[in-house]
């Protein structure tokens, strides 16, 4: 598609893919911007009633416009395919720069910001839905913008509707997600946690390769504490993370307010020395699939049985095989064992 104009988009360049389509940079030649273009494929692409609802979600309010949420600009359609248009951010995904390497004061810092996006958002009544490392994108200045805004529900739509496909990986999901409960602005705050955890501990809180060892895990099992992976974590550090992972919502942090004012309290405190230590490694040369990524392949059989389906759906290449390409999985899992 580079160099094509679909309307008075001039495409680029493709610069990703994920669970729910091709993403392209392109120039929006009437407003003279740059724009992220999200084809969504043909299975994931929503319904007129759930193309409503990503309307109103992604733009109530007159649109979230917040520094650190990738303003979403509108959903239109060429040729029977509809795309999301939203701001073209430059940086690279969380995923990306957990596997190169993060410092603790960087890690906070992300935190932080990706809180205050969450929290303008729920301010206005918006869930996120599907906040993991992929939907983060960091630029080299260190300012980082959530992405995918509001469309998580047309992937819990069709993972409902399409028969035996699971889509997006169980391991940011909230114990209430997997219960198939309505979520709740705790429920983005529960996956702001295991991504604090994994970029400070340098590891998932839950990880198995195993879907159903994996839910059974995030439902019942406490995950190490992070001062006991890295010394240089404190007791404070896990304190605000076992409040993010409470499983039970009543007693996580009731709004995102709580956990940004403890992730700041923490970050104005760090020693220059805990501030600088490398809390994720360089990962070199790992191309294979993520524990997480496989257990969601298996997962197929598995969540077609919990929602009563058979299991018999076609497979998702584009689900795994672009979690295959992008695992999000750090190294030190092993070693922390
Ligand atoms: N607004 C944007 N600006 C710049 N790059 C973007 C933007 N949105 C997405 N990307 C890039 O496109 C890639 C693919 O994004 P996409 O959202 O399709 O995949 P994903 O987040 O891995 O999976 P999922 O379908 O579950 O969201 C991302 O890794 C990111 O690098
Ligand atoms: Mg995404």
């Amino acid at each position: 598609m580079t160099g094509e104009t679909i309307g008075h988009y001039r495409i680029l360049e493709k610069v990703g893919e994920g669970g729910m389509g091709v993403v392209y940079k392109a120039e929006d030649t009437r407003l003279r911007r740059l724009v992220a273009l999200k084809f969504l494929s043909a299975r994931t692409a929503p319904d007129a009633q759930a193309e409503a609802r990503f309307l109103r979600e992604a733009q109530a309010g007159g649109g979230l416009d917040h520094p650190n949420v990738c303003r979403v600009h509108g959903l239109e359609e060429h040729e029977g395919r509809t795309f999301i248009v939203m701001a073209f951010v430059e940086g690279e995904s969380l995923a990306r720069r957990i596997r190169s390497g993060l410092k603790l004061g960087e890690a906070l810092d992300i935190a932080i910001q990706i809180g205050e996006g969450l929290k303008a958002a729920h301010e206005r009544g918006i869930l996120h839905r599907d906040v993991k490392p992929a939907n983060i994108l960091v630029s080299a200045e260190g300012t980082a913008k959530l992405t995918d805004f509001g469309i998580a529900f047309v992937r819990d739509r069709s993972r409902l509707t399409l028969p035996g496909t699971v889509m997006g990986t169980l391991t940011y999901m909230a114990p209430e997600q997997l219960r198939a409960e309505d979520a709740d602005p705790r429920t983005d705050i529960w996956a702001l946690g295991v991504v604090l955890y994994e970029m400070c501990a340098g590891r998932l809180p839950f990880d198995r390769a195993d879907a159903v060892k994996l839910t059974k895990a995030i439902l019942e099992e406490d995950p190490l504490k992070p001062s006991a992976i890295h010394p240089m974590l404190t007791q404070e550090f896990d304190e605000i993370v076992e409040k993010a992972l409470a499983k039970a919502r009543e007693d996580r942090y009731q709004h995102l307010d709580g956990l940004v004012a403890d992730l700041r309290s923490l970050r104005r405190r760090l020693t220059p020395g805990q501030e600088a230590f490398a809390c994720s490694v360089p990962e070199i040369g790992r191309d294979a699939p993520s524990e997480a990524a496989s257990a969601a392949t298996r997962a197929r059989s598995w969540i077609g049985r919990l929602f009563g389906r058979r299991p018999d759906g076609p497979p998702r290449p584009d689900v795994t095989s672009s979690q295959a390409r992008t695992p999000e999985r750090p190294s030190r899992t092993d070693q922390a064992r």
